[in-house]
């Protein structure tokens, strides 16, 4: 890393607005109704034990005191609005999950085109108190770090499809698994709408699919389970 990405990085927290907390605060309760009826029962249980607060921006003191003792990774925020991949790669395989600072503004609360806290905290972090949850994110860094440029673009693609937004089945339901698709108001709409076609989530489905970034997703990917996932990634990634 960077002299200059080391000094972007703070390990002391900040202080926001107050509007800021206020957007907080309104995405916090228009997004919660929707966790409960359609996120995955893992997204659930992690949130219930995070319990992160509804109606300021939570600290990362208070994340980290509830992450960090169950899975060993904490939050480093970050004044990068989006972080690339290696760098970012390079924090996964320290169990660092970097927050950036940045936070959209009112006219985007259906959907933003860049990731910003809300969904780096809401979408994420109730994830990252799950010690089986934090294993799949584990399985990235290592593997990543080691790829040539062709084999980062397909993992970049596998992360994009699993952990953003990825689906996933509960006892029959399609549940929403991926913390860009938990984060999106507008998104998890248009898909439990039946809008958006489903394929299995396998290697070869993915790795031919190029991602959406400034649309909703044209088409999205299940998995049987959090395990079928962990055994289909690591297929390709002890082929790196
Ligand atoms: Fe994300």
């Amino acid at each position: 890393m960077t002299t200059t990405a080391t000094a972007r990085l703070r390990q002391q927290d900040i202080e926001f607005s107050e509007d800021l907390h206020d957007i907080w605060t309104t995405l916090y309760a228009r997004q919660l109704p929707m966790v409960q009826q359609h996120a995955s029962r893992l997204y659930l249980e992690g949130f219930d034990i995070l319990g992160m607060a509804a109606k300021r921006i939570p600290s990362l003191p208070e994340l980290n005191a509830q992450i960090t003792p169950r899975t060993n990774w904490r939050t480093v925020r970050t004044v990068v609005r989006y972080s690339d991949a290696v760098p970012w790669y390079h924090h996964f395989a320290k169990r660092q999950f970097l927050i950036t600072d940045y936070m959209r503004g009112r006219h985007e609360l259906d959907f933003t085109p860049e990731p910003d806290m809300f969904h780096d905290i809401f979408g994420h972090l109730p994830f990252m108190v799950l010690p089986e949850y934090t294993a799949l994110q584990e399985l990235f860094a290592p593997a990543f770090l080691r790829a040539n440029n062709e084999q980062r673009e397909n993992i970049k693609r596998l992360a994009w499809f699993s952990t953003e937004f990825g689906l996933i089945r509960e006892d029959d339901d399609l549940k929403i698994f991926g913390a860009g698709l938990i984060s999106s108001h507008g998104e998890i709409h248009h898909i439990m709408a039946g809008n958006t076609p489903v394929r299995p989530f396998t290697i070869e489905n993915v790795i031919g699919y190029e991602k959406a970034i400034y649309t909703y997703n044209e088409v999205l990917f299940e998995f049987a389970s959090l395990e079928a996932l962990k055994a289909e990634l690591a297929r390709y990634f002890d082929s790196v």
